[in-house]
């Protein structure tokens, strides 16, 4: 890829500005917790994998620079600063994710340091006679696993997901489930990177997605930027597109995906499956396993995040595009059924249904 969603180099966590796409292309450094609730809540970074990996490294620079004297002061700070980054968005699962997995490494720190003690073994050191540096370094290489291991699983979704696609096909996208939802790669769209760099030759038509338009100012940007054959089109325009015949399948991320096969994805996503299924169209969605969340039974259960209606109907116009204090309804993400889903594609292989097996099955696979 020749642009970094999120890195974390020499200390610095550093992200990709999506706001500011596709007209500029700004790095920021993420410095405080206040920093990085806000380039989460604002969509700098976004995509459920990206904003995992933000939340983990984001916990580890908000709480570097504690000055605690103890760790069961510093895992008060930490789970408080935590909860605090847990409160920037609802619905995509990875933040709670990552978060709930930085606290465990955490205690898991803890309790070997307190096992350990007085028994000459223990993980402090003579510079360290709280164990609280010990225990930032603990937060800092989890922080690296669940990035590193977003990559590894974007990777290997595209290996499955190309087994489903064949050289030439029209594929149409959702939102942005690409390089920039992710450490790398996509997850949805690794596939067709995969499929590029082996002249598959696919034919991407990417929803503008409105309100926030992922579609038209990140997926057709990574796409065009990585030379890959991409079309432009409202999202009014999906049915059209697919009654010419023009979309052999439909590929799209998932935010949260219930134990039975129910994903949230962005507002949207829903109507396509719907249509998908009129013309017989498979429906594939891309979930790594650190997206399904098999403690929420369904869809009905997931919180939908809801913004502000200011993104309808003034923020990408020059003068508002609907009269002032217009009632609006917001939501950011919708529910598709299990039923409008074909497939399943994950890091550990494709689910089919009935999901309910299915994932449960994958999830608990080593
Ligand atoms: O509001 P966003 O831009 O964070 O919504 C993103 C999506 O809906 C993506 O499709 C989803 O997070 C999957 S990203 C691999």
């Amino acid at each position: 890829m020749n642009f970094e969603t999120l890195s974390f180099r020499g200390g610095k966590l550093v992200i990709l500005d999506q706001t500011l796409l596709p007209n500029e292309e700004k790095y920021v450094e993420l410095r405080t917790k206040e920093e990085v609730y806000d380039a989460i809540k604002r969509l700098m970074v976004r995509g459920a994998p990206a904003i995992g990996d933000a939340a983990g490294y984001g916990l580890y620079v908000s709480v570097r620079g504690s000055e605690a004297s103890d760790l069961a002061a510093f895992r008060g700070e930490v789970l408080e600063t935590a909860e605090y980054l847990n409160s920037s968005r609802p619905t995509a699962v990875n933040l709670s994710w990552a978060l709930k997995r930085m606290l465990s490494r955490l205690d898991a720190y803890i309790a070997d340091a307190e096992k350990s003690d007085g028994s000459g073994t223990s993980s402090e050191t003579a510079d360290d006679k709280s164990g609280v540096e010990g225990a930032k370094q603990a937060l800092l290489s989890e922080a690296d696993a669940i990035f590193n291991e977003d990559v590894e699983s974007c990777r290997r979704m595209g290996e499955h997901g190309l087994t489903l696609l064949k050289p030439g096909m029209g594929i149409l996208t959702h939102c942005n489930a690409g390089a920039l939802a992710t450490a790398r790669y996509g997850t949805c769209l690794s596939p067709v990177y995969l499929g590029e760099e082996q002249g598959y030759g696919f034919h991407v038509f990417a929803d503008e997605t409105r309100p926030l338009l992922q579609g038209a100012r990140l997926t057709s940007w990574e796409l065009k930027k990585a030379g890959v054959d991409v079309t432009l089109i409202c999202d009014n325009m999906a049915a059209s597109a697919m009654r010419r015949g023009w979309i052999d399948a439909v590929v799209v991320g998932c935010d949260r995906m219930a134990a039975n096969g129910d994903g949230a994805n962005k507002i949207g996503t829903f109507q396509v499956a719907i249509m998908a299924r009129e013309y017989g169209i498979p429906f594939y969605m891309f979930v790594p396993t650190s997206t399904i969340d098999l403690e929420t039974d369904s869809g009905d259960d997931i919180v939908i995040e809801e913004r502000d209606g200011e993104e309808i109907y003034k923020m990408w116009y020059e003068k508002p595009m609907a009269p002032e204090g217009v009632k609006t309804f917001n939501p950011s993400f919708d529910v598709t059924d299990h039923k409008f889903i074909t497939a399943v594609v994950t890091e550990k292989g494709i689910a089919r249904p009935p999901y309910t097996e299915s994932l449960r099955r994958l999830v608990h696979e080593l």
